[in-house]
């Protein structure tokens, strides 16, 4: 079931996603050679509560954090650890969900860690970058699900890389993770229309080698089965009354068209 949300729904909604961007913002400067997954994670727990905000991801599911810090060959729900020291040429993405009146706002972005990056990993990282922005801008009131998968992958597999299959985007508002699902994959023109009311993310995760994934015995941590880097970028968005388009997680792009 969609849950549709009033124009004055998803304003509602723009405090928790413009706190997102703040939080990531923030973290430009913050992530440093040196410093551990567990900083990030307390960083960002104090920026919530500093805030008035509640952190989604602290005991989503039986999730131990507040957020998800997902380090190089790591795809997504890294679980942020002191003894995870981040090093130079790291790669890490940082999953941020603050809860502000009662909604949600789910972004994330994958930050290099000091110059020493390989060329590689740059490019898979612009690649994942540019894939999202891909997907939003097939956006519009009754575009297909399909076309914004299709879009990513088309980008992603070009360049040699791939796109993992087993996560997907979804809608968000007082629930975390609502209908429906928004795959990074697919056909142009294929599957559900995205219409007025509905807010989701788009979030895709692009792997270096093969788009296959497997999970630690953490139940959490999903890693490349190849173990080669994977890189995500995420924002929320919303299909206004008007049919224009929200990027709820970003205040630069704000309203669309
Ligand atoms: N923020 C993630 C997403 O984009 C979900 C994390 S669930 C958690 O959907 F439990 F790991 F936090
Ligand atoms: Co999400
Ligand atoms: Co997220």
């Amino acid at each position: 079931m969609i849950v549709i949300k009033t124009d004055q729904e998803i304003d509602a909604m723009r405090a928790a996603g413009h706190l997102a961007f703040e939080m990531l913002e923030a973290l430009e400067t913050y992530i440093v050679p040196g410093i551990s997954t567990l900083d990030i994670n307390d960083f960002i727990h104090a920026m919530t509560v500093r805030r008035g905000a509640r952190p989604a991801p602290l005991g989503y599911k039986g999730f131990p954090k507040s957020v998800c810090t997902s380090v190089n060959q790591v795809v997504c729900h890294g679980i942020p650890n002191k003894r995870h020291l981040l090093k130079d040429g790291d790669m890490v993405n940082v999953d941020v969900t603050p809860i502000v009146a009662g909604y949600h706002g789910d972004s994330s972005r994958t930050f290099l860690v000091g110059k020493g990056v390989s060329p590689t990993a740059r490019k898979l990282v612009d690649c994942a970058r540019e894939c999202l922005r891909l997907g939003i801008a097939e956006l519009f009131d009754g575009c297909r699900i399909g076309s914004i998968g299709h879009a990513i992958q088309d980008y992603a597999e070009g360049l040699g890389f791939s796109v993992v299959r087993e996560f997907v985007g979804h809608g968000i508002g007082k629930t975390f993770h609502e209908d429906p699902e928004i795959p990074h994959y697919g056909q142009r023109d294929r599957g559900l229309r995205l219409t007025k009311g509905m807010v989701f993310t788009i979030e895709p995760m692009i792997n270096e080698g093969d788009w296959r994934c497997r999970i630690l015995p953490d139940k959490w941590t999903a890693v490349t089965m190849d173990n080669k880097l994977s890189a995500q970028f995420e924002h929320t968005l919303a299909i206004r009354g008007d049919g224009r388009i929200e990027v709820l997680t970003d205040p630069n792009q704000g309203i669309l068209r």
